[in-house]
């Protein structure tokens, strides 16, 4: 059975866009596939973390991959952390990457130049990645757009590796649906929806209310032009609330664009409102339900006791065709 792995990282409740870009694929593929799913919890401390909210993120964000419909019968679902091959995979493959590549990766580019003080964990953050995928032999990686570059460079890693030590890894596939892998900021719609977003308005969290759920899309930048069309360059906030209603619904863009077509900017919005109001309700009902349950801690014992043999394997591979052994 081929097998697909995500990770997400708990830093903060997360995002419309963390959800169609990763959790959707994963519940759409988890009964296709041998999946793995794990919270990124070493990726989120290459940025400084408040520790205690940094441990109730990662219970939260536990809790809402199972009420996105996450079924930990059918997953691996893991706490990176917990599982110390990763690092240890991680750093033998950076003494296989090139400091060229990692100053080169877009999303280094973009956070070194907001904070000059940055570690050197954010430069070698797509190592650890490359590791988290690498170790597990996966044919897909269920990500958003914005980490494409990043699976890339795992395939660039591995191809190298083999090529040097033999054959070692599987070659992963980055897999992003058609209509939603990049879901943008409400108020600035050139720009992903992201957690770390200066202004909130832009960016709908999983558990936010439905009221400011509807307040945030009704506020939506949009254009003076009045006609609904997909037309990323010229109407980018149209065509983000057309993606949304797209990946929400399961319907394609052209569908999308034939439902609203003779509508007017309001009429769109309001039904986008709905559908995120909609699914997200659901999941914000499981989400209550779950996070006080005892199924948690059980649920990551299972986890871990899977993958630590896996990746641990994986390690003593690697360590033996370079010559790390007595
Ligand atoms: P993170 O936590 O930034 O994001 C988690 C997932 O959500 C996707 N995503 C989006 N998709 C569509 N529209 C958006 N606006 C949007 N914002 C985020 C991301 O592409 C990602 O798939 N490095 C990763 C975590 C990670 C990982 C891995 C992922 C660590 N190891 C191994 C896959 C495989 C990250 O920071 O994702």
């Amino acid at each position: 059975m081929e097998k697909i792995l995500t990770g997400l990282q708990p830093t903060g409740v997360i995002t419309l866009g963390n959800y169609i870009g990763a959790i959707k694929q994963m519940i759409k593929y988890q009964d296709m596939y041998e999946s793995y799913i794990f919270i990124a919890d070493m990726h989120s401390i290459t940025i400084p973390q408040d520790p205690i909210e940094l441990s109730k993120n990662i219970k939260s964000l536990l809790a809402l991959y199972l009420a996105c419909g996450i079924d930990p019968k059918k997953n691996k679902i893991f706490l990176q952390s917990e599982n110390e091959y990763h690092a240890n995979i991680s750093w033998i493959l950076e003494c296989n990457t090139y400091y060229g590549e990692l100053s080169r990766m877009t999303q280094f580019k973009d956070k070194s130049k907001k904070n000059a003080n940055f570690t050197s964990g954010l430069l070698t953050y797509p190592v650890l990645m490359a590791a988290d995928i690498l170790a597990y032999d996966v044919d897909y990686v269920a990500v958003g757009v914005d980490q494409k570059q990043h699976v890339e460079l795992a395939r660039d890693i591995a191809e190298r590796f083999n090529k040097k030590f033999g054959n070692t890894f599987k070659m992963p596939n980055p897999l992003m649906t058609k209509e939603g892998t990049k879901i943008m900021d409400l108020v600035d719609p050139t720009k992903k929806m992201s957690k770390s977003s200066e202004n909130q308005k832009g960016v709908i969290r999983l558990l936010d209310d439905p009221e400011i759920i509807r307040k945030k899309i009704m506020g939506a930048t949009t254009d003076s032009d009045m006609k609904i069309c997909f037309d990323v360059e010229n109407k980018p906030g149209i065509s983000n609330l057309i993606n949304i209603y797209a990946s929400l619904t399961g319907k394609t863009i052209k569908e999308v664009e034939e439902i609203f077509k003779d509508k007017k900017y309001g009429e769109l919005k309001s039904c986008v409102a709905d559908v995120v109001i909609q699914e997200l309700s659901v999941i914000q009902k499981r989400y209550y339900e779950i996070i006080n349950s005892g199924e948690l801690n059980k649920i990551l014992d299972d986890g871990i006791n899977f993958t630590r043999n896996i990746s641990k394997n994986k390690f003593e591979l690697m360590k033996n065709k370079m010559g790390l052994h007595r």
